[in-house]
């Protein structure tokens, strides 16, 4: 028996406190080695002390009474897998004002109000660890903190949402219905309790912050932020890509952009070749370009009970080691840096547009001359065989300023001839050597 205690109270039995208490009981003892001390569990905070659990516990330890945790004595670090901004700010702010150590895997939290709460650790001696609040199981910031704090970091991208790369897998690989996919991402317990979220792209969204905050050094909140969902991505758009040699992923992309900071989540089209094209189902990946240390590539389950629990755990051991031992984090925080975040109409980018168009002479002549008009150069056409004098028209721009292309994409609405706008997206990596 160790002679060290570190009292814990979970907030949160979902999903991922699942995955946590389970992970404590299967790999116990050498947890337990590794912390230096004897983890004790000591109450779980719940909405439903009733509800039925997947892992057992005695129901003592339930309660649905906040203050039992927080002002609890015999407890030392606190972990937050609630989710959502309030209560859990309310209470992790608690927690360290009264000098507990906070482990969370809140990407919401930490997006918004992780620089209150980090700086709030600091003052009173705590520490917050957030480990599993980017990337499910995949090690992201310690890598970004301390493996690579030698190199400037230029670009972070890839897929840090596995709910929306499940949905987009499961839609080109076996023609599920996207709703259908969805189901099964929320029965896998993959999507947040509030799905739209993770369709709307918020939810990578705020990983992209916290990412960019440790990879940039930069201030940047949700505000700066570009924010494209996969909620218009159909299996159509799906075929079309894949004639093309592409397939549809929601990426996050972070990069430095000439003194300035670009931050966007958006789907795009990306070559088959590319190595994010196999990255499936709830799996992530992320690379990171450094200027010493070049590419890097991150891989592996980016949501779920277990590989999140991992990341967790991995928190509460280093948690309770500088409790035990009484050593500090350890966590490098540098202050962070006001960087402008560059106007997206100075971007470039390459497009794929989707359109029903009149069948008749004429058609395909003004489409260009819009495109021409505004200088942006065709790269790629597709148009299938029209159905009742409506033809499907799928086009391709070469590398174009974004600004150029919205203004001829906005005079093409405005034709009589063109019937609707089905799916705009950007073309990733078509022209460039690396990632
Ligand atoms: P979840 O399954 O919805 O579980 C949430 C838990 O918190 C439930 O036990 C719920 O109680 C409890 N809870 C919520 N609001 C509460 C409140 N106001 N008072 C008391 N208890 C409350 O969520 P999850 O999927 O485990 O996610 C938890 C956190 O981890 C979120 O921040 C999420 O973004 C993050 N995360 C999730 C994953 C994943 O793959 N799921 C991966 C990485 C990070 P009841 O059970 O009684 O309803
Ligand atoms: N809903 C999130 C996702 C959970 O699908 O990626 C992991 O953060």
């Amino acid at each position: 028996m160790k002679s060290q205690k570190v009292g814990i109270g979970l907030l949160g039995m979902g999903t991922v406190g699942g995955g946590v208490a389970s992970l404590l009981q299967i790999n116990e003892e050498s947890i337990q080695e590794k912390a230096g001390a004897e983890l004790q569990l000591k109450k779980i905070l719940v909405r439903d002390s009733a509800k039925s659990r997947r892992v057992e516990l005695p129901a003592a330890l339930f309660t649905s009474e906040a203050t039992d945790i927080l002002e609890n004595p015999e407890i030392d670090l606190i972990v937050e897998l609630m989710g959502g901004v309030e209560p859990a700010r309310e209470y992790l702010e608690k927690a360290l004002k009264s000098g507990k150590y906070v482990v969370t895997a809140n990407k919401d939290l930490m997006a918004r109000y992780g620089t209150d709460l980090l700086e709030l650790a600091r003052q009173s001696g705590g520490a917050i660890f957030f480990e599993g609040s980017v990337g499910g199981g995949i090690p992201l910031v310690r890598p970004l903190k301390h493996c690579l704090a030698a190199n400037r970091i230029d670009r972070i991208m890839g897929i840090i949402n596995g709910t929306t790369n499940y949905i987009l897998s499961r839609m080109s690989l076996e023609g599920i219905e996207f709703q259908d996919a969805l189901l099964e991402a929320q029965e896998k317990g993959f999507a947040e309790a509030d799905s739209s979220n993770d369709l709307e792209g918020w939810d990578a969204a705020y990983k992209l912050v916290v990412l960019s905050r440790l990879a940039f050094g930069c201030s940047a909140g949700m505000e700066d932020v570009y924010v494209r969902g996969i909620n218009n991505v159909t299996a159509q758009d799906l075929m079309h890509a894949e004639k093309l040699g592409y397939t549809i992923k929601l990426l996050a992309v972070g990069e430095r952009v000439d003194g300035f900071i670009s931050l966007r989540v958006f789907p795009a089209l990306l070559p088959l070749k590319h190595p994010l094209a196999s990255v499936y189902n709830e799996f992530n990946a992320l690379f990171v370009e450094g200027n010493a240390v070049g590419e890097v590539m991150f891989y592996g389950k980016g949501a779920g009970a277990m590989p999140t629990a991992s990341a967790v755990v991995s928190d509460i051991i280093d948690a309770s080691r500088c409790l035990s031992y009484k050593i500090e984090d350890g966590l490098m925080e540098v202050p962070l840096k006001d960087i402008p975040v560059i106007s997206g109409e100075k971007m470039v980018s390459s497009f794929y547009l989707r359109l029903q168009a009149e069948d008749r002479p004429g058609v395909f002549a003004s489409l260009a001359n819009a495109f021409g008009d505004e200088d942006v150069s065709l790269d790629m056409i597709l148009q299938d065989r029209s159905e009742k004098g409506i033809a499907e028209i799928v086009l391709v721009t070469h590398d174009v300023r974004e600004a150029n292309y919205f203004r001829a994409l906005q005079n093409i609405k405005e034709m009589p001839s063109i019937r609707q706008i089905n799916g705009v997206f950007r073309v990733f990596g078509k022209n460039k050597e690396s990632l």
